[in-house]
């Protein structure tokens, strides 16, 4: 408390009467890059539970619909989705089979099937989502036959149709040696292996759909210290002759902040250390954007085809709640900014870092989980222009975030986090932070849309801008629950706002 009584005396007043000014100044152009994808915030799925995710023909799953119709509605182009995870290595496609999917778990309470049998009505999952673009994951894992490979890589093609962008072959194979394969096989192994397979996905493709064949994401490796001890690089695997047909369109690279594994420290300690803390981000995606500069050369847009905060599935109380939602903001844009091309945050049934429960399942009905509001924020900062760009803007502190958004050469937006954690059942008024921000002259004032709930332990009563996506209202449509709208009036060039800890905001300048 001391420290933010002193923030407020010192830094960034906001007082009116003897007003004392510490404005933050904004660059007035952006660097030169290329414009961000209005696509950014995109999904990925777990093959596993596409089908619940996406229903089928007789049931399509129109919250899940909504929910990504929403992202398009905002950026006017739909988020991509990919299917894959570590299911797709353990999916088997039978020619024969009747019903979509079978699921064999090993114990009834895992977050995975160990053996995941579908047939072609899986596919129907691809018609029920409406205007979609999709990456389907093909097993790279099963080793004994290729006419498996072949057969359901026709089925994709001849199925999914003209939504097909991208196939990947292969999740995470990295964690092969001792897993998938002998613990001595090599990343040289590898090369062999996928460049002989994709070559035998090309060929099957070719001959079963007319189009030309829409090549690979790849290579689908998790890279992270925390996760992962290894020595292959993603800098070595192209230096050894990887994909030597260049059938690769976009390099994907996997993410996650931490994984959910012993000794874990309490959960809203995490939150705040590893989530809700701008450094902690920066430190975390630093290898990602040495890595999209490293393999610039290779011609390929960097993407994170699987990425979310916590790995194995997440953990309640830290990646389920506002804060994760409010994490999901400030990564995006410093992403975004460094030049990843798209987010493709990974999604699964009952899953606890998931932005939406799609259906009822182990007594949890279907609902719109925090991070999806994180989605929601992001895509509305992009918005519809071609010609976005980021610039984060310094601040002091760990817990806070500020980034100014242009459209072509001109400000046009300014995003706010505070990520100081606030439990929704303090009692007391919620502390907040003072901003101020020099903006050009020419502005008068700035709608304000907040991302906010009751703390950064919220599981539910989140908002942005006023609006819940939330099922029980409109099937995760959006309905305006708080109004009015807001409006921040822009004085002597500087644009004051307050940001509740544990929130959000977004300025669009008028
Ligand atoms: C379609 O989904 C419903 C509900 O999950 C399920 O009962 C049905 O078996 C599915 N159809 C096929 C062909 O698998
Ligand atoms: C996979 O099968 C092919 C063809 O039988 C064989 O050449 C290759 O060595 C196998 N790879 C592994 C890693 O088992
Ligand atoms: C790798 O290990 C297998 C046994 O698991 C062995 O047959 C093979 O020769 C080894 N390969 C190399 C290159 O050491
Ligand atoms: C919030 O405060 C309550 C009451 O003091 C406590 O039981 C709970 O553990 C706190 N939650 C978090 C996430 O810190
Ligand atoms: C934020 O993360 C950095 C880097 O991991 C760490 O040094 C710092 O202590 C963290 N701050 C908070 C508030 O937990
Ligand atoms: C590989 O294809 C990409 C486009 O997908 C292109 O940018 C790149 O120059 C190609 N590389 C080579 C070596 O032809
Ligand atoms: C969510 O908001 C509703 C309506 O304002 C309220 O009745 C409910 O108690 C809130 N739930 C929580 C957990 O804050």
């Amino acid at each position: 408390m001391l420290k933010v009584a002193t923030l407020l005396a010192t830094a960034m007043l906001l007082c009116p009467g003897e007003c004392n000014f510490h404005a933050t100044g904004i660059p007035s152009i952006p660097k030169d890059s290329s414009p961000i994808p209005n696509d950014l915030q995109s999904i990925s799925i777990e093959f596993a539970y596409f089908p619940d995710y996406a229903g089928n023909k007789s049931q399509p799953n129109t919250f899940s619909k909504n929910l990504l119709h929403n992202l398009k509605a905002i950026t006017g182009i739909a988020p991509k989705v990919r299917v894959g995870g570590t299911s797709q290595d353990h999916a088997t496609y039978f020619p024969n089979q009747e019903d979509n999917i079978h699921l064999i778990y090993e114990n009834p309470t895992d977050d995975q099937p160990i053996q995941i049998n579908y047939g072609p009505t899986y596919f129907e999952s691809y018609d029920t989502l409406g205007d979609i673009k999709y990456l389907h994951g093909l097993n790279m894992n099963q080793n004994s036959s290729s006419q498996q490979l072949k057969d359901a890589a026709t089925e994709a093609c001849t199925s999914i149709g003209d939504k097909l962008h991208l196939f990947e072959l292969g999740n995470e194979f990295n964690f092969a040696p001792g897993k998938y394969r002998a613990a001595n096989y090599s990343l040289l192994d590898y090369v062999h292996e996928w460049d002989m397979k994709s070559a035998t996905v090309k060929k099957a493709v070719e001959k079963a759909c007319p189009e030309s064949f829409p090549g690979f994401m790849a290579p689908s490796f998790v890279l992270i210290d925390k996760i992962v001890t290894t020595t292959w690089t993603a800098e070595e695997l192209f230096d050894l002759g990887y994909d030597a047909k260049n059938l690769t369109k976009e390099l994907s690279f996997h993410n996650y902040m931490g994984v959910n594994a012993p000794p874990l420290p309490p959960a809203a300690f995490d939150l705040q250390r590893t989530l809700m803390n701008h450094t902690n981000i920066i430190q975390n995606l630093a290898p990602q954007i040495q890595r999209a500069k490293n393999l610039a050369y290779l011609g390929h847009p960097y993407t994170l085809g699987e990425l979310n905060s916590i790995a194995n599935q997440g953990r309640n109380g830290e990646t389920n709640v506002l804060g994760d939602a409010l994490w999901l903001v400030d990564f995006s844009l410093w992403a975004a900014e460094h030049g990843m091309r798209r987010l493709h945050f990974h999604q699964g049934l009952n899953y606890r870092y998931a932005s939406w429960q799609p259906m009822e399942s182990k007594g949890v009905a279907p609902t719109t989980r925090p991070p999806y509001y994180g989605q929601i924020m992001v895509a509305n900062a992009i918005g519809k222009s071609k010609n976005t760009r980021i610039v984060n803007i310094p601040l002091a502190e760990d817990t806070e975030s500020a980034y100014a958004i242009y459209h072509g050469k001109r400000l046009s937006k300014l995003v706010v986090t505070n990520l100081r954690a606030f439990n929704q059942t303090t009692s007391g008024t919620r502390p907040h932070r003072a901003y101020s921000f020099h903006v050009p002259a020419r502005h008068c004032s700035a709608k304000v849309e907040r991302l906010i709930g009751p703390g950064s332990d919220a599981l539910v009563n989140i908002t942005f801008g006023g609006i819940s996506y939330d099922y029980a209202l409109r099937r995760g449509k959006p309905a305006l629950v708080h109004g009015p709208e807001e409006v921040a009036r822009v004085r002597d060039g500087v644009l004051a706002v307050e940001v509740p800890d544990s929130s959000a905001v977004l300025l669009t300048l008028d």
